[in-house]
């Protein structure tokens, strides 16, 4: 069971601003994510599905990875309770200036905050992170909501991360892929959304539950678009 971590302090908030790149488009549109991105009429299905499929236990430690404004915090929070931890990493400090407030504004205090690229994650320095503000080095679970996708190095990403799990994780991975059957008309559509987001709709990067999991739960929502694939990693005892 991990300890109660305290949330990223507001001195921390501020380092995070002067570390910004003003490439990073969800770094400039963050205050307005979860007004634009379509979360009503499309994507809260996946992350409602996505958190079930992880079925995260009280008192879990759970990675938010590309955690964005923390969309996936108030549906973690229902399950981990508030003896469990959300890790969220995030490269935007924008999108995680979001998720703070988010964090702030529901008096949650087991919810901590690292800002780093997945691609070239140092996982020594993000478990002395999340140990120091009274996180346990490695999680129980993963879960990326429509962040992979953005990475086009996502396998990379993918490796990096395990490095932050401890034994026989449950990973569940959300993401996007063109609508099919009856919805096909929509592909259009759903290329363009994720054009705009700077997302690969043929990256797939739920390959890897897949390749890597046993025990692998499938399913889809939206007419295909949504694609959720969780299972529990195994081969990580040290
Ligand atoms: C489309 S948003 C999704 C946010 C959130 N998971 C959700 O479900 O609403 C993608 C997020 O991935 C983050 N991201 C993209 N590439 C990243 C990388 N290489 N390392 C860390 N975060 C990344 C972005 O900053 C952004 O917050």
């Amino acid at each position: 069971m991990a300890p109660r971590p305290r949330s990223l302090p507001s001195a921390e908030c501020g380092q995070l601003e002067r570390e910004g790149t003003v490439k990073d488009k969800y770094n400039i549109y963050a205050p307005v994510y979860d007004v634009l991105s379509g979360e009503r009429a499309v994507y809260r299905a996946g992350r409602i599905q996505g958190i079930d499929a992880l079925d995260p236990r009280p008192g879990d430690q759970i990675l938010d990875i590309g955690c964005g404004t923390g969309l996936n915090f108030p549906l973690l929070q229902d399950r981990i309770g508030p003896t469990g931890t959300i890790i969220g990493i995030d490269r935007s400090p924008g999108m995680l200036r979001q998720a703070q407030r988010r964090a702030r504004l529901h008096r949650w205090d087991n919810i901590i905050l690292v800002q780093a690229d997945l691609i070239s994650l140092d996982a020594s320095a993000v478990m002395e992170q999340v140990s120091g503000q009274g996180g346990t080095p490695a999680s129980d679970g993963i879960i990326a909501t429509y962040s992979l996708s953005l990475m086009p190095a996502w396998r990379t990403a993918w490796a990096n991360i395990q490095n932050l799990l401890g034994a026989d994780p449950r990973v569940s991975i959300v993401d996007m892929q063109e609508p099919y059957g009856s919805a096909r008309w929509l592909a259009p559509l759903a290329r363009f959304a994720c054009r705009i987001g700077g997302a690969d709709i043929f990256a797939h990067p739920w390959q890897f539950v897949e390749e890597d999991c046993v025990g692998v739960d499938s399913r889809s929502a939206r007419g295909g678009h949504l694609q959720i694939r969780a299972g529990t990693l195994q081969h990580r005892h040290e």
